[in-house]
Order: C-alpha cells, then structure tokens, then sequence
C-alpha cells in the first residue's frame, strides 16, 4: 500500500506540474507572418488527381471505421464507367487465407452531374491490431492497399490520431497532407474536422470536383480511417439549381458507421477507438432541445466509459470558441446548448474546423449565465475541455487573418497559418497535442500543450484526498 501511496504521490506531482504547465503555455498571438499569396486550387491535370490506369479502375478508395469499436471497417471507392465489383478481398499479413465482403452500390445526379458509380463495403469482426491487405477491382485493374487495425479499446492502449480541417485541393492542401504524411510522428487514424472538397465553390457546385479530391486523398485515406465530420460546404443545399436536399454529394460519397452508435443519422454518430471516445456533432442540422441530436448526444454522453475509454473528444465544424473575426460567434447558439454538458461530462477536448486558421484555448467555461445574473464571462474551469480549432487545412478560400483584440484571455494560442495536429495519447491520464505549420519543417511543433485526462485527473485528486486506492 505505502509503494502504492508513493507512486500516486509522484503522479500526483507530476499532474501538477503538468496543470501549471498547461496553464501557462497561453495568451500568445504568434508573430508569425505567412507570405499570404491566395490559395489556388491545383489544375485538374495535376499529378495527385491522376486518375489510375485501366479500364473501370477502381478510383478515390478511402476508408473508414465500420462499427464502434474499432473490428471494422468501411471501405469506399467510385468506379467511373460501370458497376464492376461490388466485393473487397481481404487477408491478413502473410496469411493464405482470403475472405471476401460483398459491398452496395450508389450513385447521385447532382444539376448537370451524374457520379460514377459509388461502393460502400463494410468488413467486420476483423482482428484488431493486425495489419490486413485488401483489394477492389476486377482483373487487371484489381487495385491492393493495406490497413493496420486498432488495438482493443483500453484505458492505457497509446494512439495517435492526426488532426485536419477544411482541406479543400489547392497546393496548400497537398502541402497540409504532405506534412501529414511524413512527419516523424505518425498518425494511425486521421479526425477530419469537415469542410472536404469545396466543391460548392465552384458554378453549378462542379461536382467533378469531388472526384478529384476523392482521387487527391487517397494516397492517405486508403491506407488510414479518416473519421468524417460535415461542414458547411457539405450541405451542397441549391434548391436554384433543383438541389433542396441538403448533403446530397456528401451523405453518397463518405459513409459512416453512425447506426452502430445508435444514431439516426451519417451527420452525428460515435466511434470508440483505442483508448478514445470520439463524438462526432453536426453544426449543421438540428441541435436544439428536442431534436434527434440532441435526444442522442443525451444518451450516448451517459454511455460513454471513461475506465474503458478515458478520452472523450468531441469533433464539431463549427467552433464554439473562436477569437478570429471571421465567422465570429457562429457557434454561439450550439455552445449555449451543449457546453454545459461538454463541462458536466468532462470532455477533454473539442475540436473544430470552419475558420481558416489555428487556436487553441485554455480549459474554460462559460455555463453560468441566466439571463438575470450578468455572469456572462468565459472563466478558467479545470473541467472544461480545451478547445482547438484547426480549420488550416488549405482551401481555395485562403486563411483569415483578422483577429479580434485584444486576444481575450481564453485563448492560449492562435496563428494564421496553414497546418495540421496531432493527438498523441500516451495513457490514461497524459496525451500530447502539437500542431505544425507548413512553413516549417516536418518534425517542427509551433505550439503544444499536454493534456492531463480530465475523468483519471479528478479522480486521482479525489483518491489522494480519501487516501484510498480502492475506491478507484
Ligand atoms: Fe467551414
């Protein structure tokens, strides 16, 4: 018992140390200045949207997770001239046996569009932590690509995940991806913050482009989950054009495995994987009192097991803090909804894209206000989580740069500048999160902050003070 006290005692240290550390890295407007050229998208002939030899090969294949815990996976690719197969194959690592999953087929009009011909194969009851190949396509334009699966969810199971919002598929965007790619860090899962192909962009919400970003991720994508959250360039809603349904291109293209969490909709759902609990939000359909998302968030926010999973991450396009003047207060409405809750449950961090820059917060709160009580001020709430928003990704409509002054004092760290992060977890109580920005180096983190778990942190505190480990 006293090795025991011991080494909570050095936890309980370090924990500290760590909360200080996490306090102070804030308040900094970096003084980094980016030669701002506008963004342009890269020419349909560029080689990363090379369409792949042969006839009907399968093109754009992109995967994602296919139940909650991580044993399946969705894998999703758009043959452009026929059906062809609807099947993946799949083996394990130098094993002889093969199996085969029998996918569905899709495909959309969009104004003068019609898509190709779109899979969706979902595979469950793999192995987890096994490394699979897999392949799509008939004949000689069968198409191979690997994936890595998992470990078995678990309080101390290290992950990485990597962090990328509002991509679009300019040279920005590729330079995004490519960091992604080769930094020394090496996410395993990417959480994609929303706002995809900005396909909408274009007259006629060009559609085509759509393909080509689909063809532009999939050197990534293919090899790794990409968890998909909606942004406002996916709502495609045009009823001029014929178009009232909103995330037509979308809800065809990118599946999700939203019915395993209970959802009534591919736009909110959850995952568990490795030692997290991701939640995915729609800042885009209807999140008042009453609505299908939030009759869900209701239930799968008491469902959550912070002793199987202790990390709790939320994912949202639209900020509900954000310091910048562009789109400023645009989540207003869903923090007024949802934040108390996000402070109840202890989430430990909210991601988001949607404003074209990077900030990161300090862990605060603003739930007291009631109207009467003029208590309408964000303050320092150690069961807040910290919110990051890492729209950065590299659009064609460029960064925004204006911010609101003087830097209030919620805001840790804010930049404009292209880049993407990661979320290291390394256990239960302690994960690292770093973002990097293009101009620099791959291995280089222009900011970072440790991340003490908000569920194991307050119990750690909470044994500390009873002096007994049993009550854990
Ligand atoms: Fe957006």
């Amino acid at each position: 018992m006293a090795t025991r006290g011991f080494d909570l005692n050095i936890a309980l240290v370090l924990g500290l140390i760590l909360s200080v550390l996490e306090a102070s890295n804030g308040g900094r407007t970096s003084s980094y200045v980016r030669n701002d050229d506008l963004s342009r998208d890269m020419p349909l002939d560029s080689d990363v949207f090379r369409v792949p030899p042969g006839y009907n090969a399968p093109q754009q294949v992109h995967i994602t997770q296919g139940d909650h815990e991580g044993k399946g996976v969705i894998v999703s690719w758009v043959t452009p001239d026929e059906p062809g197969s609807n099947s993946v194959l799949y083996w394990v690592e130098n094993s002889e046996l093969k199996n085969r999953a029998e996918g569905i087929l899709t495909k959309y009009k969009y104004f003068n569009y019609t898509s190709g011909y779109i899979h969706h194969c979902t595979i469950t009851d793999l192995e987890f932590d096994t490394k699979y190949y897999y392949e799509v396509g008939i004949g000689n334009t069968t198409r191979r690509f690997w994936i890595v699966t998992p470990p078995k969810p678990g309080p101390d199971v290290p992950y990485t995940f990597g962090l990328i919002g509002d991509l679009g598929q300019t040279h920005d965007s590729n330079r995004t991806l490519t960091h992604y790619e080769s930094s020394p860090v090496k996410g395993q899962t990417l959480l994609f913050v929303g706002d995809l192909s900005y396909a909408d962009d274009y007259p006629y919400h060009d559609n085509r482009r759509w393909d080509t970003w689909g063809r532009f991720i999939e050197r990534n994508a293919a090899y790794q989950p990409w968890i998909w959250t909606a942004g406002n360039h996916e709502i495609d809603f045009a009823p001029d054009l014929g178009e009232p349904i909103p995330f037509k291109p979308y809800i065809h293209r990118y599946h999700v495995p939203y019915q395993a969490a209970d959802s009534t909709s591919p736009l909110w759902y959850s995952i568990k994987r490795a030692s997290a609990s991701i939640i995915v939000m729609s800042s885009y359909s209807g999140f008042g009192k009453y609505t299908p998302q939030y009759k869900w968030l209701e239930k799968e926010l008491l469902k959550v097991n912070r002793t199987e999973t202790p990390w709790l991450i939320v994912l949202m396009h639209c900020p509900l803090y954000s310091s910048y003047i562009h789109h400023y207060m645009e989540g207003e409405t869903m923090r007024v909804m949802y934040e108390k809750w996000f402070v109840e449950y202890k989430v430990d961090v909210v991601f988001s894209g949607h404003v074209h820059a990077y900030e990161r917060s300090e862990r605060i709160s603003n739930i007291a206000y009631n109207i009467v009580n003029g208590l309408c001020t964000p303050i320092r709430d150690q069961h807040a989580p910290v919110y990051i928003t890492i729209g950065d990704g590299g659009n064609l409509e460029g960064l925004v740069t204006e911010m609101t002054q003087p830097q209030p004092s919620y805001s840790a760290y804010r930049e404009a500048s292209f880049g993407h992060g990661f979320l290291d977890i390394k256990n239960r109580t302690h994960a690292y999160f770093s973002w990097n920005r293009n101009q620099d180096g791959y291995a280089v983190e222009a900011d970072s902050v440790w991340l003490l778990n908000r569920h194991w942190n307050f119990l750690e505190e909470f044994v500390s003070d009873s002096g007994d480990i049993a009550t854990l």
